[in-house]
C-alpha cells in the first residue's frame, strides 16, 4: 500500500489540529449518549408520580411540574438533558472547525502539487492525455480526494465512537433487547451503500452528459460565424435537442432513484423502532425493564441511525477517493524527463546561439513513425538561416526540439558546442523567441500579451517591441491602444496583426535565438516585405531560424535547409540551391509562375 502512504503524507502537517478535532468528536458523542439516560430518568419519575385512579392527568403535570416533591428531581434531569445536548452540539461544531477546515488545506496542499507537477511535465504528456482529462485530475479529483481527509475520516471516527459509546449503554440495560433492536442495522448500512454506489454511478454519468453538452453549446457559440455561413443553424439545434434529451432522462432517473432514499431510510428506522417497543413491552410487562427503558430505547435508536447509514456512505466515498487518488497519482508519479539533472551544466551562465543537430531522429510520442530522420544541420551563432520544404515535411518538429519541448529519440542537439541536455533548461529557454505556428492570444490586454515571457517589462520596453513587430501603429489606432482588451472579453485581431504581436512578444526578451515558423504567413507579400526590413535590422547579430512556405520571405538567408519527409534533402545559399537545380528550384520556380499569373490577374 505505497500509494496510500503517500496520501497519508498529507495529513502529517496537520496532525495536531486533527487529533484536536478527533478528541472534540468522541467527547461530543460521549456527551450525547448522557441524553437518553436523563430521558429515561424523567419518564421514569414521572411515571412513579402517576398512580391510577388520581386526579386528572393536567392536575398531576401541572401538580408534578410545581409543587411535588418530585419537581426538583425533573428539573434537574430536564437541565441536564438541555445541557448535554448543548454541550454536544457545540462540540460538534468545534470537530468541523477543525476537521473539515483541515481537510480544505490538504486539498489545497494537494491541489498546488497536482498543478505544479503538471507545469513541470513536459509536452509529451499532453499529447499523450486530452486536455479534458488532466483538467479533471487538477480539479474534481483533487476534491474527491479530499473527501478522505474530511468525511470519509470524520464519518469513520464518529460511527467508532458512537456506535461504541451507546452499543455499550444498551448492552448494560439489556442485551437481549440490544440485539432485537440492532436487527435491521446492518440492512439500513448495506442500503445506503447500495444506493449511494447507485447515485455517485449515475451522477457520474449525468456529469459526463452534462460535459457534452455544454462542450457542444461552446464549440457552436465558438464557430458561430461558420454555422451561420454554412446554415448549419436547424442542424446544431437538433444535434443540442438530442443531447438534451438524453440528459433529461438520465437526469429524472437519478431523481426516483434519490427519492426513493429517503422513504426506505425511514421505514427501516420505524422498523428498528416498532421492534423495540414490541420488544420492550413484553420486559416491562414482565416487569423487567421500566418505560424510561423504552423511551431511551428509542432515542438509542434514532442516534445510532445515522452513523450507521453513513457507514454505508462512507466506505463508498472512501472507494471513491481512492481512485480519484489513483489517477492523481500518476500524475505525480509521471516522470518529468526534461528537466535539469545531474548532468547539468550549472555553471553555463549565457548562450550565443551556435546551433548544431547531429544525425537527429524523432518520434513524436506513440507514433510508430519518424517525423524527423538523421537530421544534420549547423547555423552558426548570428547566422540566419532558413527552413523551407512541403507542409507535413517535419519543419515545425524541428525547431520544436531546440527550446526542448520534446527530446530526441535518437542523436543529439548542440547549442555552441555543447549538448543541449547539459544546458540549464532555463538558461535555454530565456535564449529563445520562439514564435510558434499557430498563434495563440490570452483574453487580456494587448500590453500583458507581449510582456507574457519577462518578468516585468516597461511600457516603453513594449512600445519598442511592438515598433520592431511593426504592429505599434495598428495597436495605436485602438481607441485603448495598448490596453485594448483581446479575446472573448475584447476584440479580435486580424490574422497578421495576432502574428506579429505574437513577434513582439518573442522580441521583448531579447533572445539570442529567434525562430519564427511561418510567422508571416497572414501578411500580404509586400507588407511582409516591410516587416522583414525593419526586423532584419532587429535581428542582426541573434541566430535566426525561419520556417516558411514562401521562398521571396528567405532568399537572402545566410543558409536554406530543405526538408522533404523529415530529412534534409538539400542546403545552401538560394543562388547555390538554383544552381543546383533540385527541389528547391522546382518549388521557386513553381512560385515565380504563380506570382506571375496572379499579377496577371
Ligand atoms: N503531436 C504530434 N503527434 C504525432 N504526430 C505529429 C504531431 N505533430 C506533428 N506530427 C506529424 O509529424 C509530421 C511533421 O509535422 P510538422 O508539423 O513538423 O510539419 P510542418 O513541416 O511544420 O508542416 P506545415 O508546413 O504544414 O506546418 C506530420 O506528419 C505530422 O502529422
Ligand atoms: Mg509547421
Amino acid at each position: 500500500m505505497g500509494s496510500l502512504q503517500k496520501l497519508n503524507q498529507y495529513f502529517k502537517k496537520y496532525t495536531g489540529t486533527i487529533i484536536i478535532g478527533s478528541l472534540f468528536l468522541m467527547a461530543s458523542n460521549f456527551f450525547l449518549v448522557w441524553s437518553p439516560i436523563f430521558l429515561r430518568r424523567t419518564v421514569d419519575e414521572i411515571s412513579q408520580i402517576q398512580k391510577p385512579g388520581s386526579a386528572s392527568t393536567f392536575h398531576n403535570v401541572f401538580h408534578v411540574l410545581f409543587t411535588s416533591y418530585a419537581s426538583w428531581p425533573i428539573a434537574k434531569n430536564a437541565l441536564l438533558l438541555i445541557g448535554v445536548v448543548v454541550l454536544s452540539g457545540l462540540l460538534l461544531f468545534a470537530t468541523r472547525q477543525t476537521l473539515i477546515v483541515a481537510s480544505r488545506k490538504i486539498e489545497f496542499d494537494l491541489r498546488n502539487d497536482v498543478f505544479d507537477k503538471l507545469l513541470a511535465l513536459p509536452q509529451r504528456f499532453y499529447t499523450q492525455y486530452k486536455s479534458g482529462e488532466v483538467y479533471v485530475r487538477a480539479t474534481e479529483d483533487v476534491t474527491k480526494v479530499r473527501d478522505y481527509f474530511g468525511p470519509v475520516y470524520m464519518y469513520t471516527i464518529n460511527t467508532i465512537t458512537r456506535a461504541g459509546f451507546i452499543i455499550t449503554m444498551m448492552i448494560i440495560v439489556s442485551p437481549r433487547l440490544t440485539m432485537w433492536a440492532l436487527l435491521p442495522l446492518p440492512f439500513l448500512s448495506a442500503f445506503a451503500y447500495w444506493i449511494s454506489g447507485y447515485i455517485n454511478d449515475y451522477s457520474r454519468i449525468i456529469q459526463e452528459q452534462y460535459s457534452t453538452i455544454a462542450g457542444r453549446a461552446q464549440e457552436s457559440f465558438s464557430s458561430i460565424r461558420l454555422i451561420k455561413a454554412y446554415n448549419r443553424e436547424q442542424y446544431e439545434q437538433k444535434r443540442f435537442d438530442d443531447e438534451s434529451e438524453s440528459y433529461r432522462k438520465k437526469k429524472l432517473r437519478l431523481d426516483m432513484i434519490e427519492s426513493l432514499f429517503h422513504p426506505t431510510l425511514n421505514f427501516l428506522i420505524g422498523l428498528s423502532v416498532v421492534i423495540v417497543i414490541w420488544k420492550a413491552g413484553e420486559l416491562v410487562i414482565d416487569g423487567r425493564l421500566t418505560v424510561g427503558n423504552i423511551a431511551e430505547y428509542i432515542l438509542y435508536v434514532a442516534y445510532l441511525t445515522w452513523p450507521v447509514a453513513s457507514l454505508g456512505y462512507t466506505v463508498n466515498r472512501f472507494q471513491q477517493s481512492m481512485a480519484s487518488w489513483k489517477r492523481i497519482d500518476e500524475v505525480l508519479t509521471e516522470e518529468v524527463e526534461i528537466e535539469d539533472k545531474a548532468h547539468t551544466n550549472q555553471n553555463i551562465k549565457s548562450l550565443e546561439g551556435g546551433i548544431e543537430f547531429r544525425n537527429v531522429s524523432f518520434k513524436y510520442p506513440g507514433t510508430e513513425e519518424y517525423a524527423l530522420k538523421n537530421v544534420n544541420m549547423k547555423v552558426e551563432a548570428g547566422q540566419n538561416a532558413a527552413i523551407v520544404g512541403r507542409t507535413g515535411s517535419g519543419k515545425t518538429t524541428l525547431v520544436e526540439l531546440i527550446p526542448r519541448l520534446f527530446d530526441t529519440t535518437e542523436g543529439e542537439i548542440l547549442i555552441d558546442g555543447q549538448n543541449i541536455k547539459t544546458v540549464p533548461l532555463r538558461l535555454l529557454r530565456k535564449n529563445i523567441g520562439l514564435v510558434p505556428q499557430d498563434t495563440f492570444l490570452f483574453s487580456d490586454t494587448i500590453a500583458e500579451n507581449i510582456a507574457f515571457g519577462t518578468q516585468e517589462a516597461t511600457k516603453e520596453q513594449i512600445e519598442i517591441a511592438a515598433e520592431k513587430a511593426q504592429v505599434r501603429d495598428n495597436i495605436l489606432d485602438f481607441e485603448k491602444k495598448f490596453e485594448t482588451m483581446l479575446g472573448e472579453r475584447g476584440i479580435t485581431l486580424s490574422g497578421g496583426q495576432k502574428q506579429r504581436t505574437a513577434i513582439a512578444r518573442a522580441l521583448i526578451r531579447d533572445p539570442k535565438i529567434v525562430i519564427l515558423d511561418d510567422s508571416l504567413s497572414a501578411v500580404d507579400t509586400k507588407t511582409e516585405e516591410a516587416i522583414l526590413q525593419h526586423l532584419r535590422n532587429e535581428l542582426k547579430g541573434r541566430t535566426t531560424l525561419m520556417i516558411s512556405h514562401r521562398i521571396s520571405t528567405i532568399k537572402d538567408a545566410d543558409i536554406i535547409f530543405y526538408l522533404e519527409e523529415g530529412t534534409i534533402v538539400e542546403q545552401g545559399t538560394h543562388k547555390e540551391l538554383l544552381e543546383n537545380e533540385g527541389r528547391y528550384s522546382v518549388m521557386y520556380n513553381k512560385q515565380l509562375i504563380e506570382q506571375e499569373l496572379a499579377e496577371l490577374n
